[in-house]
C-alpha cells in the first residue's frame, strides 16, 4: 500500500502521542519517586565497613573479602535481604573499555553491592547511568578525570569514590586496584553499558551466560524475601 502522504494530518495521532510521552513521564517521575523504598544500605555504613576492612587487613585483598562479608552476614539478617557469600564466583566484566572482574555480593533491582578490580590495571569511561555509584577503595589506587578538572583525581584504600548520577568520568584502576562497589537506582538501566561489550566486542558468552545466571538468582533470592 503506498503511503498516505496525501490524508489530511489527523490531531488525534498527535494528541495520542503527546499523551504517551507525558505517561511515560510521569510514570519515570514516579518510579524515581520510590526507588529508596527498598534501600537496606548506605553509602556511610558500607564506606565505615570498607574502611574497617582496609585498617584490619592493609593491601591483602585476599582477607578483606571475607572480613567484610562476615561483617555483612552478620548485620543483616537473611530475613531482609539474600548475600552471595560464595566469593569464589568470579566473573570477567568488560565495560566501557575497561575490563576487570567482579563477585556479585547481592543484587538486586535497586541496589547492587560487589568487589570489583583487577591486578593488572585498566582504564576507561564510567558509564552514564540511572544509579548513584560508591566506589569504595580497598587496595590499589583508582584515578579519575573529570575535565574541565585538569588535575587527576586520586582514590585510596579507605576513599570512597561517589559518582552521582548521570556523572560521568575517565577513570583509570591504576596498576591494579580493588573495590567495594556500591550502585543504588534502578539497576535495570544499567544493564546494557554492564553486558553490551559481549556482543560488540568480547563475544565472551561464558562470561555473559554466568553475569545473568548469578544476578537473575541474587534477584530472585531478594525478590522472595520481599527486598526488590
Ligand atoms: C561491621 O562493620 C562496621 C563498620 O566497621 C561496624 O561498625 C560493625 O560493628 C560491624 N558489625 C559486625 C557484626 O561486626
Amino acid at each position: 500500500m503506498p503511503a498516505r502522504t496525501d490524508a489530511p494530518a489527523n490531531p488525534f495521532k498527535w494528541a495520542t502521542r503527546a499523551i504517551f510521552v507525558v505517561g511515560i513521564y510521569l510514570l519515570c517521575s514516579f518510579l524515581d519517586g520510590i526507588k529508596d523504598r527498598w534501600y537496606v544500605f548506605t553509602p556511610e555504613s558500607l564506606h565505615a565497613l570498607a574502611q574497617a576492612a582496609v585498617r584490619e587487613h592493609p593491601g591483602d585483598i585476599d582477607a578483606i573479602i571475607p572480613y567484610i562479608v562476615s561483617n555483612l552476614t552478620a548485620e543483616y539478617p537473611s530475613s531482609t535481604i539474600a548475600l552471595n557469600t560464595d566469593s569464589s564466583e568470579w566473573v570477567l566484566s568488560n565495560a566501557g573499555g575497561a575490563m576487570g572482574a567482579m563477585y556479585i555480593i547481592h543484587a538486586s533491582i535497586t541496589e547492587y553491592l560487589i568487589i570489583f578490580g583487577t591486578p593488572l590495571g585498566t582504564e576507561g569511561h564510567t558509564g552514564m547511568h540511572t544509579v548513584d555509584d560508591y566506589f569504595n577503595i580497598l587496595v590499589g589506587e583508582q584515578w579519575a578525570f573529570d575535565p574541565p578538572n585538569l588535575a587527576r583525581e586520586v582514590y585510596r584504600p579507605g576513599d570512597v569514590h561517589h559518582l552521582p548520577r548521570g556523572g560521568v568520568k575517565q577513570y583509570k584502576c591504576h596498576e591494579g586496584c580493588f573495590a567495594l562497589e556500591y550502585a543504588r537506582g534502578w539497576v535495570p538501566l544499567m544493564l546494557p553499558f554492564g553486558l553490551g561489550d559481549v556482543f560488540s566486542s568480547t563475544l565472551d558468552y561464558w562470561s555473559f551466560y554466568h553475569t545473568v545466571r548469578i544476578t537473575a538468582r541474587e534477584n530472585i533470592r531478594n525478590f522472595l524475601v520481599g527486598k526488590i
